[in-house]
């Protein structure tokens, strides 16, 4: 189903990169935006000239602000809000073996429990309504890890199965509902250069530290992925335009022909050890 009609739309995270884009195209297009973010008045005033709403939200606010926030931005345009991009999140570098537990907590709070709680304070509003669209940016690391990602990865390993068992869930009580997570690769936006690096704790690591620190600037400037088309690719899955016309758009999209690749690869390898190992994991089952 498409939809050429303006929507209104509110995004997360919208200072820089794929939010930013996000706003920018959408007005152009002649959708209204409720472009939200941290430090608001400071970090979107670049966003004022664009007509787009502007809301502060950090989406690591408790879910009791976050229902005020909900309130206060369906209440901005007529109708409400159509589609809610989940959107803010970001990288946080470090070995397991050299993470804390509130290390990853605080990257679970902003990439997982932040669309969590927005998701649960927009959910009354879209299901009394009957329509609307939940978006959430994934990553091509919701299904691969890598070393010194695993907060990054867990929380996006955690969203991809959160909202798979929650398009289940919309399925039976609000089947009008869409939704939908993109799964990029690497894209030219700031994620690279805002890694949040956990301090040194273990010397054992230095050397790895200082190898995955030259990677990760070695990305910063060469991310294969056009920031720009995958906005353009991602607005025409909600609206059912352009790549997407005439096809049902499933819960998950890949973006990004590396992403695709690892994706790809990880679906590949984890079919050859279901072949492989159906002999052990059907030896377990009672009666055999
Ligand atoms: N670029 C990639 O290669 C890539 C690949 C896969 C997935 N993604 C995902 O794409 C999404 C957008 O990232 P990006 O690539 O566009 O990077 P970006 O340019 O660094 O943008 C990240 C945005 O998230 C915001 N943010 C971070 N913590 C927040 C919080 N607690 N509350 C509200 N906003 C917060 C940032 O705001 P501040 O300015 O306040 O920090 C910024 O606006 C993220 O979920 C990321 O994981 C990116």
């Amino acid at each position: 189903m498409s939809t050429t009609s303006p929507q209104t739309w509110l995004i997360t995270g919208c200072s820089s990169g794929f939010g930013e884009a996000f706003v920018r195209q959408l007005r152009t297009a002649g959708d209204n935006v409720v472009a939200t973010g941290r430090n608001a008045s400071i970090k979107l005033a670049h966003l004022q000239d664009t007509g787009a709403k502007i809301l502060d939200l950090d989406v690591t606010a408790s879910a009791s602000e976050m229902n005020v926030k909900a309130k206060e931005a369906w209440e901005l345009f007529p109708g409400g809000i159509d589609v809610v991009v989940n959107n803010a999140g970001y990288i946080e570098s470090g070995a397991v073996e050299e993470l804390t537990q509130e290390d990853m907590e605080h990257c679970l709070r902003t990439n997982f429990h932040g669309p969590m709680n927005i998701t649960r304070a927009f959910l009354p509003y879209l299901r009394a309504r009957g329509s609307g669209t939940l978006f959430y940016v994934g990553s091509q690391a919701g299904w691969h890890g890598d070393p010194s990602a695993s907060s990054y990865c867990a929380s996006k390993f955690a969203l991809e199965g959160a909202v798979e068992c929650l398009a289940k869930e919309l399925a039976m009580f609000a089947p009008n509902l869409r939704i939908h997570i993109v799964e990029p690769g690497y894209f030219r936006t700031s994620a690279f250069s805002n890694i949040r690096h956990v301090p040194a704790r273990v010397p054992a690591y230095a050397e790895f530290n200082a190898a995955t620190r030259v990677f990760e600037q070695s990305v910063v400037g060469n991310e294969l992925g056009d920031a720009e088309k995958a906005v353009v690719r991602m607005i025409e899955l909600v609206k059912g335009t352009g790549m997407a016309a005439g096809k049902k758009v499933p819960l998950r999209v890949p973006l990004g022909s590396d992403g695709w690749a690892r994706i790809k690869a990880k679906c590949e390898e984890t079919l050859k050890i279901c072949e492989e190992w159906e002999d052990v994991a059907k030896s377990t089952d009672l009666g055999m």
